[in-house]
C-alpha cells in the first residue's frame, strides 16, 4: 500500500495505545488514521471523544476497510484471539504483546504463512530499540554468536536505585511503584519472566531457534538484597539481569539470569530504565543497541514504525527459521539444539543449606558464613537452576559471574 493513507484499527488506549496516539500525531512522514479504538472498560474516562471507542471487537475486526490491526492490550489470550482472528481475516497485524507472542509463536507463525499476512512486532522487545528487523535482515549476513541483553527496564531500575542509593529492595521496588515504574503485582517483571517472553523472540530472529517459554531458564531479582549489590560493589561489579542467546557449536543455550557485569562491557553503564542489546558477530564483533526499553512514547514510536514498514509491505522474512524447516512448513522442536547441560559459575546467597539442597554443586570456590546470612561462590551444573525457576517460596539470590 504504498503513498496509500492507512487505516488502523486499533485495540487498547492504555500505555503504549497512547503512545501510539501522540506519536502518530506527530508523525509527519506517514499518512494514517485510527478509524476505531477498541477497550474494554466502559467505566474509564477517555481523552478522546466517545464516538472514537468500541467496547466489541467485532466492530475492528468485521471491518473491510481496514489496512492493519494494531493490537496493544494486556489481556493475552484476548490479544491472541483478536490477532489471529485479524490474520485470518487477510488482515496485516502489528502488536507489542510480547507475552501473546512467546506463548503462541508456532500458531502465528503458522497463520502468517497460511493467510499471506504480515504480523510484526518490534515493539515487544526492548521498547525503542530497533532489534528483532535487525537481527532479522542485517545479522543475517553476519555469523552470529550470541546476543546478551538488558530487556527489563523495571528490573534494571531497581537494582541501579538500591547501588546508586544504598538501600533494600523492598524500598525501591514501592517507590518504583509509585512512580509507574513497576506495576502493582510486579512478578511478572522482577522475576525474569518478562525479559524470558523478549529473548525467546530474540531467538527466532537472531538464530531461527523457536522454544517453548517454559525451555528458558529465568531467575530474577526477587530475592536480591542491598548486600549483594554491595558485594558486586567492593569488586568494582554491578548486579544486572541479562538474558542471553547463544550458539556453541551446533547448540544454543538461551536463558535469562542475574549477572556480574564488568566495566569492560557497554552493559555495565546502562541504567535506570534503560534497556540494552549486546550482538556479538564473527566479524562485526560486539555491537550495542541501547534505548529505552518500554513507556508510551519510546514503545509507541516502535508500533508507529512497524506500520510504516507495512507501507512498503515488509514482513519478517523468517529465513533463518525456514532453514531449519526441511521446506516442510513445520517448526521443528528446538529442544535437541538447546544446551542446558553444562556448568556455570554462581553466587548464590541463602539462609540455610537446605534451602540450596537442590542445587548441583560442582565445585565450591569461596564460602562465607555469618549468622545472618550465607554465600557461597561455586560452579553449578545450570539444570539443576531450574529448582528456583518461578519458585516464589523461594529466598535464595542466584547471580551468575
Ligand atoms: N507499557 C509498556 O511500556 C510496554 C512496552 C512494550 C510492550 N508492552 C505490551 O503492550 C501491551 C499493552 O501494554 P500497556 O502498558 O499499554 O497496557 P495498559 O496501559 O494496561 O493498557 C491496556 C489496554 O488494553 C485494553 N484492554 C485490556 N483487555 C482488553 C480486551 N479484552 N479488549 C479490549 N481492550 C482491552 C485496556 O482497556 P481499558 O482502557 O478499557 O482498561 C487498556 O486500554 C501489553 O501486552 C504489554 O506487555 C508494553
Amino acid at each position: 500500500m504504498p503513498n496509500k493513507k492507512i487505516s488502523i484499527g486499533l485495540f487498547g488506549f492504555g500505555c503504549v495505545g497512547q503512545g501510539l496516539y501522540d506519536v502518530l500525531n506527530e508523525s509527519q512522514g506517514l499518512q494514517a488514521s485510527i478509524e476505531k479504538i477498541c477497550v474494554r472498560d466502559k467505566s474509564k474516562k477517555r481523552r478522546l471523544d466517545a464516538g472514537r471507542f468500541t467496547y466489541d471487537k467485532k466492530d475492528i475486526l468485521n471491518r473491510k476497510d481496514l489496512d492493519v490491526v494494531v493490537e496493544l492490550i494486556s489481556d493475552t489470550d484476548a490479544a491472541f484471539e483478536i490477532v489471529s482472528t485479524a490474520m485470518k481475516n487477510g488482515v496485516n497485524v502489528v502488536s507489542a504483546s510480547k507475552e501473546m507472542l512467546a506463548k503462541n509463536f508456532a500458531e502465528l507463525f503458522k497463520l502468517q504463512q497460511q493467510h499471506k499476512v504480515s504480523l510484526i512486532y518490534e515493539g515487544s522487545v526492548g521498547g525503542s530499540i530497533p532489534i528483532l528487523r535487525n537481527l532479522e535482515e542485517y545479522y543475517d549476513n553476519e555469523l552470529l554468536q550470541n546476543v546478551r541483553a538488558i530487556l527489563n527496564g523495571t528490573c534494571n531500575y531497581i537494582v541501579t536505585r538500591m547501588e546508586l542509593e544504598g538501600k533494600d529492595y523492598g524500598e525501591i521496588l514501592k517507590d518504583a511503584q509509585a512512580n509507574g515504574f513497576a506495576e502493582a503485582d510486579p512478578w511478572l517483571d522482577v522475576s525474569g519472566c518478562d525479559a524470558k517472553y523478549k529473548i525467546l523472540l530474540i531467538s527466532v530472529h537472531a538464530f531461527g531457534i523457536l522454544l517453548k517459554p517454559d525451555q528458558i531458564l529465568n531467575l530474577g531479582i526477587q530475592n536480591i538484597r542491598y548486600e549483594d549489590i554491595l558485594y558486586a560493589k567492593e569488586k568494582n561489579l554491578r548486579i544486572k539481569l541479562i538474558s542471553r542467546s547463544e550458539k556453541i557449536g551446533d547448540k544454543y543455550r538461551v536463558f535469562v539470569m542475574p549477572h556480574f557485569i564488568d566495566k569492560s562491557t557497554e552493559l555495565f553503564n546502562v541504567m535506570y530504565e534503560y534497556n540494552a542489546v549486546e550482538v556479538e558477530g564473527a566479524f562485526s564483533c560486539k555491537q550495542t543497541f541501547t534505548g529505552k526499553g518500554a513507556g508510551s512514547h519510546p514503545t509507541g514510536s516502535a508500533v508507529l514504525s512497524d506500520i510504516s514498514a507495512l507501507t512498503y509491505n515488509y514482513r519478517y522474512g523468517y529465513k533463518k527459521l525456514k532453514k531449519f524447516m526441511n521446506g516442510n512448513g513445520i517448526i521443528p522442536d528446538a529442544t535437541k539444539s538447546l544446551d542446558i547441560d553444562f556448568n556455570i559459575k554462581v553466587y548464590v546467597r541463602f539462609s540455610n543449606k537446605s534451602e540450596i539442597e537442590k542445587l548441583e554443586i560442582v565445585s565450591i570456590e569461596e564460602e562465607y558464613k555469618s549468622a545472618k546470612n550465607n554465600y557461597i561462590i561455586a560452579t553449578v551444573n545450570f539444570k539443576s537452576l531450574f529448582h528456583f525457576c518461578g519458585n516464589k517460596d523461594s529466598k535464595v539470590f542466584i547471580c551468575a559471574i
